[in-house]
């Protein structure tokens, strides 16, 4: 039986990720009703508006006068979720806006200080923080399993073909997506991984397009410093397949791997620096290290679970999994190596909005690609 409050919906965007949205609500949402879509492509539009029987709309402003919808999810590419997300929040509207929040932290800020303005709920679509694993990962740090960062690395592959770049004009330019790798394929796992390291405070970072033909990067690296003089190394690609995700965390108490899906914890006894300092055994090469088993829910991972926690925020105040403050510390760390590659210099984070979107607007002016 349908619940008898249920949350008007309107999806913007109806591309893939907005058309799969839109089912999604239909199909898995009890607590929400769709009520419209909206699309700046007409054929867009239409298809969706036919296919899931509600009123179409092809630009933000209209569906916002329509007031059809309480909330919407912005499902368009990235450079335009900012300005859709705050026409929605200015006419009081609660937002999910799809990963990243937008293209430059600048943007995004301005996303987060509408919400807090209107009054809104805002929130990100990083669906991966709703994995029983994750939440388990996340568990073992904030109870303090780690203790003091020593050590963080995020290896992150995958791949993309040229046939994929090539499916939308918007993709891989400056213009269309502002950025590569980090900016479509790595977030999720970027998110999770500051979610445990938390942010690095300098980064020095190179970007490179090595084997596709596009503007942007499809391989990312960098060396990381935490504030604590912790170290780490990060690497993202479009270039090659999976297996090999992962995260390592290692500290004073514990170590973490999250590898491909799959978490394994040890703690140490005692701590490696009172190890180090006051063992007396010469050939001793390790404190005892002993596996962690960590309770993880059996419940399956669904991607509808970021937008039902969504609805039921909205709805009934339910603790929202992905808020869209918290989703900022992603994009922060790709528009850092992004920048370090431009300029040659380590960056402080966080990063100089300025000098981001300065150096955006450079290379956005200068581009000479042609798909
Ligand atoms: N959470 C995830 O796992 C996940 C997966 C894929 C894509 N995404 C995100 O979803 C977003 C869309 O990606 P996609 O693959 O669906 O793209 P897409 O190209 O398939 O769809 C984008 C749609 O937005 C429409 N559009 C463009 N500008 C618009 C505007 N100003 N107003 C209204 N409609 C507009 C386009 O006409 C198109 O129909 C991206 O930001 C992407 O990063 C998230």
């Amino acid at each position: 039986m349908a619940p008898r409050k249920r949350l008007k919906l309107a999806v913007i965007g109806t591309g893939g990720m907005g058309s799969g949205h839109c089912r999604t609500i239909l199909d898995k949402i009890p607590e929400a009703i769709l009520t419209a879509v909206c699309d700046a492509h007409v054929p867009n539009a239409e298809r969706a508006a036919a296919t899931f029987g509600v009123p179409m709309f092809t630009a933000v402003r209209d569906l916002v006068k329509s007031r059809l919808a309480e909330a919407v999810i912005v499902a368009t590419p990235h450079t335009s979720h900012a300005e859709a997300s705050i026409a929605c929040m200015k006419a009081g509207l609660h937002v999910m806006s799809e990963k990243p929040l937008s293209e430059t932290v600048g943007k995004a800020d301005r996303m987060i200080r509408a919400a807090r303005r209107y009054r809104v709920a805002f929130a990100v679509n990083f669906q991966r923080r709703m994995d029983p694993v994750v939440q388990a990962a996340r568990a073992f740090v904030d109870r303090g399993g780690i203790g003091t960062l020593y050590r963080a690395v995020m290896i992150a592959p995958e791949c993309r073909t040229q046939a994929y770049y090539d499916s939308g004009t918007w993709r891989a330019t400056w213009k269309g997506e502002g950025g590569g790798v980090m900016m479509n394929q790595a977030p999720h796992i970027m998110d999770i991984f500051v979610q445990l390291a938390g942010m690095p405070q300098r980064v020095r970072g190179t970007i490179a397009t090595v084997m596709h033909h596009i503007e942007v990067e499809d391989r990312a690296e960098a060396m990381l410093t935490w504030a604590n003089g912790a170290t780490g190394y990060f690497y993202c690609s479009t270039n090659e397949p999976l297996p090999g995700q992962m995260i390592e965390l290692f500290g004073d108490k514990g170590k973490l791997a999250y590898r491909d899906g799959k978490l394994e914890c040890w703690q140490y006894q005692p701590a490696i620096g009172s190890f180090i300092r006051k063992s007396k055994e010469a050939w001793k090469f390790s404190p005892e290290c002993k596996p962690v088993k960590l309770p993880v829910s059996q419940s399956q991972l669904e991607p509808s679970g970021s937008i039902r926690n969504f609805v039921r925020h909205v709805l009934f105040r339910e603790p929202l999994v992905v808020r869209a403050d918290t989703a900022l510390g992603s994009l922060e760390l790709a528009n850092a190596i992004t920048l370090s590659s431009w300029t040659g210099r380590e960056i402080r984070l966080p990063v100089s909005r300025t000098e981001y979107d300065r150096h955006l607007e450079r290379m956005r002016r200068t581009s000479t690609f042609r798909k």
